[in-house]
């Protein structure tokens, strides 16, 4: 229960819904609701508040700074995204096979700590209970109502190997197939927390580059016993687009 209520509290900050509206009045950005901010097409729907301020350098710890795509890429999306990371078990390890994920903004709310510190806490808290990737499904379903989903994230595998797909469909978008170009572990707790990266566009014309960071939760236990047992992980990471 303790899990639940700090989720729920979490989810309000994290997802804008209607009715955490009044809660979120403060925020100077707010006015700005539904702007146009001259996304090409592709990229979505634009983002709900302006971007502008939005500083993806804010929230990496200096070290970390290596993340940040070339200078003259353009942030365009700031999200939120939600769901399973899933493993096979092979030779004793459990093996990463994808994920699946849904992407949402979270441009009116991206600057508050908890979008940050609580939100990965709170994800990895729920791992331990019964119940929690319902809880996350929720959670996903409510923002979807509301408006703020902007992307599927999945794995496709028509190319033989591996590749994430963030794909816009759902905002009026386009798809990107990301390459990784960097990929660095949690700084905070690498064994629960799935590790920061930066992704170039491979495919697709949604992004040029996109950044996961602020990760929680989607680690697997470190050795199997039951060959080809799968497993899912819920997650969370913010995910910075740029054109
Ligand atoms: C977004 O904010 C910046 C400054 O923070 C401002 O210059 C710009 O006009 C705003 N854009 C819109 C569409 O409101
Ligand atoms: C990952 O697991 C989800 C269930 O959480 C499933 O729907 C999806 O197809 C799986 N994707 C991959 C690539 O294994
Ligand atoms: C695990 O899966 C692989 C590939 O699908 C299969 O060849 C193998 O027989 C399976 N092993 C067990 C123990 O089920």
């Amino acid at each position: 229960m303790y899990g639940f209520t700090k989720l729920a509290a979490a989810a309000l900050a994290a997802l804008p819904l209607a009715s955490a509206l009044p809660l979120l009045t403060p925020l100077a950005a707010f006015h700005t609701l539904a702007i146009s901010s001259g996304l090409a097409p592709g990229q979505g729907q634009a983002p709900k508040c302006n971007i502008t301020q939005a500083n993806l350098a804010a929230d990496l710890p200096a070290n970390l700074i290596s993340l940040l795509p070339p200078s003259d890429a353009t942030l365009s999306q700031v999200t939120i995204g939600f769901g399973t990371q899933n493993y096979t078990c092979t030779n004793g390890k459990f093996v990463n096979v994808g994920a699946l994920a849904q992407v949402f903004d979270i441009s009116c709310v991206q600057e508050l700590p908890a979008i940050s510190a609580s939100i990965s806490a709170v994800i990895n808290e729920i791992q331990g209970l019964n119940g929690g990737i319902a809880l996350e499904e929720m959670l996903a379903k409510m923002a979807q109502w509301a408006g703020f989903k902007l992307a599927d994230h999945y794995f496709d595998t028509s190319s033989g190997s591996l590749a994430p797909v963030f794909n816009f469909q759902v905002s009026g978008g386009d798809f990107v197939i990301g390459k990784k170009v960097l990929d660095i572990a949690d700084p905070f707790n690498p064994v629960v927390n799935v590790d920061w990266l930066q992704l170039s566009a491979l495919a697709g014309d949604a992004a040029k580059f996109l950044v996961r960071e602020q990760t929680a939760g989607g680690q697997a236990p470190a050795t199997c016993t039951v060959e080809n047992e799968t497993l899912q992980v819920p997650y969370a990471a913010k995910y910075w687009f740029f054109a």
